[in-house]
């Protein structure tokens, strides 16, 4: 049987559905020094810009043109904390790993608790990011490149969960997302879609993990929500991504419609030595991310926010 330290309820059940289906297991994670509202503080005060993204978006129901970037500007990290408690913001620290030991810790613990309970599962550029967002916020209908899990700390939160497959996710949409052309936010969505979907309402304690690229998206309830993300690569997802960029590439170049997705044998080899030819050698241009930042996180007014004159980040 399973040492149980990450989790607190895994089960053979959830060896045999890992990344196969979406499923749902308790962690302990909650329960850690890092996420008190003093450890959120200190952990805001200390990311580079390099690090985070602070957004303002609508209530659910609302769409996605109300989303937007900003920065956080001479604030303490609990006035950043307060405006999310209080206004319409999410606030998305990236790539801790790098910044913190101890969060660098946890993050080697989970994927060694996994790799101790699923078969035949081994990963790496395992990456952790923080979500403290508002009451009522959502974040649109998309999908994720890399493996990844969704785990609960604090708050409540419906998440939907829809197949990887056609209609909901295409071949040629991953294309464009692999390739940069566009971002996982401007995927095409159907109210539809959501009688496919997995629902979950989640609250402390959980952890959600889907198939790759599995397209989803949240709502927060009427609650301050803290949660993190976990990703990683594995040598059947950069397959999977060699595929989808070479056929990217290729479509563009040759104008062909149907094209395989073989993620096995001669086919997935030469497609792999394709796209790293093409990746590496610069043949194909790569887009250049870019975020537009039009607001400062102010805790004073209603939404959390506060308007700046508007200018480009890199991405
Ligand atoms: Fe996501």
């Amino acid at each position: 049987m399973f040492q149980n330290d990450t989790f607190t309820n895994w089960t053979p059940k959830h060896s045999a559905l890992y990344s196969r289906q979406p499923m749902r297991v308790g962690h302990n994670l909650h329960a850690s020094p890092l996420f008190t509202d003093e450890g959120l503080a200190d952990l805001i005060e200390r990311m580079p810009r390099s690090h985070y993204h602070v957004n303002f978006m609508g209530a659910v129901g609302q769409s996605s043109k109300t989303w937007r970037e900003g920065r956080i500007e001479g604030l303490s990290g609990r006035d950043v904390l307060s405006a999310v408690r209080n206004g319409q913001i999410w606030v998305s620290l990236q790539r801790l790993e790098e910044i913190d030991d101890d969060y660098a810790a946890m993050l080697d613990q989970i994927y060694s608790d996994i790799e101790d309970r699923v078969n035949g599962f081994s990963s790496y550029k395992q990456s952790l990011g923080l979500l403290i967002s508002s009451p009522k916020a959502q974040v649109y209908y998309h999908c994720d490149i890399p493996g990844q899990s969704l785990w609960q700390i604090r708050g409540r939160k419906r998440v939907y969960v829809y197949p990887n497959t056609e209609p909901f996710l295409t071949p040629q949409f991953m294309e464009t997302i692999v390739l940069g052309e566009t971002d996982e936010e401007g995927m095409p969505y159907e109210a539809w879609y959501d009688d496919y979907a997995r629902v979950y309402e989640i609250q402390a304690g959980d952890m959600l993990h889907w198939p790759l690229n599995a397209p989803h998206r949240v709502e927060n309830l009427d609650c301050l929500n803290v949660s993190f993300t976990t990703e990683h690569w594995a040598n059947d997802l950069r397959a999977s991504y060699a595929v989808h960029y070479a056929n990217g590439i290729l479509r563009r170049w040759t104008g062909a419609g149907e094209l395989a997705r073989q993620t096995s044998g001669m086919g997935l080899y030469a497609k792999m030595g394709f796209a790293a030819l093409v990746k590496y050698t610069g043949l194909q241009k790569r887009h250049q991310r870019r975020f537009r930042i039009d607001f400062e996180v102010d805790p004073t007014t209603p939404t959390g926010i506060r308007d700046i004159p508007a200018f480009d980040l890199p991405g």
